[in-house]
């Protein structure tokens, strides 16, 4: 059928038509915004889960309602190589504006910009990866004095006094909360930390791999408490259908159940597999509705398409020793594996690859769901890798 019209949108935070099987999280977050607009009382919400999921889509969906309703959003996506302080503080700056516009808030707003002009200045010294000036005369005594996790929690105070000022909640989304260094976590962690103490109406809403519960409970002590861990993962065979049916039908198009059924089985639910599952379909499938055949020729080109983006630009990004370290993984199954039985495989011992490993979680290709285990962050990966390796 007509590739204008493909309705599908398999891609890294490209937003389904139809984002299915998601109202109870989507519900959970928002109420938990609403209630710290309110001054009540709410944790942050950390959503985790495996690659192509749909966590960035659902921060994405999130964002739109938040500012939909007047809450003041800063979205910020956490990567390998800037720091916290520097993808901030132009974002802050923005609420701030945003904020100054509420009659009511306005001198608090204007506050919020000094104490952020003090804040940039200090802290410049150590991450000098920031870019924004201000020009303005910073507020003295406050955020400057060039210590993270003291500046920090000052700094986002007192954008949260004014968002307080102007009756809304500062909604902070991180994504790729995992990338994130302990050094700048854990003063993130305080900050918000102060902001409940002092009842204001700040909160974070985070996306990243299963492996940020164990990074933000190590931050602080009292970090568990704080946080409402959801996991993001396969939507059920229900919500599949639901994503594959709605776009079709938008656009005056039917599926067989027996093509459908193959969808669900042949993707497992997961998210970015049925967006390229369903693409491929629309343009093999000549006419409504899409049949099992249309499924099954589209499933060659489904999964040539995945090994060359979602799974591919992934292996293109380790060294050949973790290449190897992958691959004697893949050998052994989906996962997680005991690292011991990795280096057996690989006839090296656990403190060789060691390193390997580390480097490989730090890239987020592997996370380790408990002590001594390794598994892969992109589903069905180990398949993929066999694959390749014939
Ligand atoms: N609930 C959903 N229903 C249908 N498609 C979805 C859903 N969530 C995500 N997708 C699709 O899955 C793909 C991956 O989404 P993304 O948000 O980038 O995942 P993640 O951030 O977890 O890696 C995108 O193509 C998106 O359109
Ligand atoms: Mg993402």
């Amino acid at each position: 059928m007509d590739s204008l019209r493909n309705p599908f949108s398999p891609g890294a935070g490209s937003p389904p038509y139809e984002l299915a099987g998601r109202d109870t999280v989507v519900n959970d977050v928002m109420t938990a915004i609403r209630r710290t607009a309110l001054g009540r009382s709410s944790k942050h919400m950390v959503l985790m889960g495996l690659r192509g999921v749909g966590k960035t889509v659902l921060l994405g969906d999130i964002r739109r309602r938040a500012e939909s309703e007047g809450q003041v959003v800063v979205l910020i996506e956490a990567p390998e190589d800037r720091s916290l302080p520097a993808l901030l503080s132009p974002l802050l700056r923005l609420a701030l504006l945003k904020i100054s516009r509420t009659e009511a808030a306005r001198e608090l707003a204007y506050r919020g910009l000094r104490v952020l002009a003090g804040f940039v200045s200090a802290t410049k010294v150590k991450y000098s990866d920031i870019e924004v000036t201000l020009d303005l005369e910073p507020e003295q005594g406050t955020a400057d004095i060039g210590d993270l996790e003291h500046d920090l929690a000052d700094v986002i105070e007192a954008v949260g006094e004014a968002a307080k000022g102007s009756c809304k909640a500062l909604v902070i989304m991180i994504d790729e909360l995992q990338y994130l260094p302990a050094t700048q976590l854990g003063p993130l962690v305080a900050a918000l930390h102060r902001c409940s103490q002092n009842q204001l109406p700040v909160t974070l809403v985070g996306a990243g791999l299963p492996n940020i519960r164990g990074h933000l409970g190590n931050s602080k002590t009292y970090a568990e408490r704080l946080f409402d861990f959801r996991s993001i993962s396969t939507l059920t065979p229900d919500a599949t259908r639901d994503a594959v049916i709605k776009p079709l039908a938008a656009e005056g198009v039917g599926i067989t159940t027996d093509a459908l059924d193959r969808i669900v089985s042949d993707t497992h639910g997961y998210p970015y597999f049925i967006q390229e599952f369903g693409k491929h379909a629309w343009d093999v499938a000549e006419h409504t509705p899409v049949t099992l055949q249309d499924v099954e020729a589209a499933r060659e080109f489904a999964e040539a398409t995945l090994d060359a983006s979602f799974f591919g630009v992934r292996f293109d990004r380790v060294s050949t020793s973790e290449r190897e370290y992958l691959r004697a993984m893949a050998e052994l199954g989906p996962g997680p594996h005991q690292s011991a039985d990795i280096a057996i495989a690989m006839g090296k011992s656990v403190q060789a690859v060691a390193p390997i490993r580390s480097r490989l979680i730090q890239k987020g290709m592997l996370w380790s769901p408990s002590h001594g285990e390794v598994a892969f962050t992109v589903p069905m990966f180990d398949e993929y890798l066999r694959r390749i390796m014939k």
